[in-house]
């Protein structure tokens, strides 16, 4: 079996870390045209910066929950591996997860709009807001995907591939409306694999799943591994 998983928020929703949707989701609070845009860091680089040192600083307290280290379990099980996330936290990668292409960047990143140079800063809270570029002093942003901005190409190409060939995709936690990632469960389906979907809530995914778990990610992940 030539397992693929993609991930979204939910799996980290146990660890802690808000997610954007739902009644206590983020966007319930805050505008992403405000904070998640280009034109939004363009005007109010400061303002940017402040959410996502906050945002920071709640992922630097979060663990990886049981359901990140099951998904990283299940790399050791198969050989034909693949896990896709949208999340930026770096938690899969705590838990152990090694085969990891994350799609919307790791807010651990930083990017310099001057140099284009790119690396990690693991400082919370930032030194100074908005930080400047240890090689350059230009201004950094966050090595994040934007609303309005491409995927990064080697990422996204990596899972296209995967995805068309997998036997199995599982989508764990993720509301399936934000595209180009939510294409991918549909290109599984249509190139004949398997889409099991563990969500406590409904989402576009179901209704084109062969097998639902409606469970949060921990016990999700457990009831799929018992079935394998
Ligand atoms: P969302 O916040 O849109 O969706 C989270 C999903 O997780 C919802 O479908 C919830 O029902 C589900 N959920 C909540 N708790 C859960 C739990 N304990 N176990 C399993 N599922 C749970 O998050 P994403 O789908 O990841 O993009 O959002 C996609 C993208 O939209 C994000 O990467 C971000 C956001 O705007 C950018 O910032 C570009």
């Amino acid at each position: 079996m030539r397992l693929a998983v993609l991930t979204g928020a939910g799996i980290s929703a146990e660890s802690g870390v808000p997610t954007f949707r739902g009644s206590s989701g983020l966007w319930k609070t805050f505008k992403p045209e405000e904070l998640a845009t280009p034109e939004a860091f363009k005007n109010n680089p400061k303002l940017v910066w402040e959410w996502y040192d906050w945002r920071r600083a709640i992922i630097n307290k979060a663990k990886p929950n049981k359901g990140h280290l099951l998904i990283a379990k299940l790399e050791d099980l198969f050989e034909d591996f693949l896990l896709i996330t949208q999340n930026v936290d770096g938690l899969h990668q705590k838990a152990g997860s090694k085969k990891v292409v994350e799609l919307h960047g790791n807010i651990w990143r930083v990017l310099c709009t001057a140099c284009g140079r790119r690396y990690y800063n693991y400082r919370v809270p930032l030194e100074e807001i908005p930080p400047r570029c240890k090689h350059c002093k230009g201004l950094l942003r966050p090595d994040v995907v934007w609303f309005g901005e491409s995927l990064p190409q080697e990422e996204w190409e990596t899972a296209i591939k995967f995805v068309k060939s997998c036997s199995t995709l599982l989508v764990v936690g993720t509301s399936g409306v934000v595209y180009p990632a939510a294409h991918l469960p549909l290109l599984a389906k249509q190139e004949g694999a398997k889409l099991v979907e563990i969500n406590p809530e409904d989402t576009p995914i179901s209704k084109i799943a062969d097998v639902r778990i409606k469970k949060k990610a921990s016990e999700g992940v457990e009831e799929f591994i018992k079935f394998l």
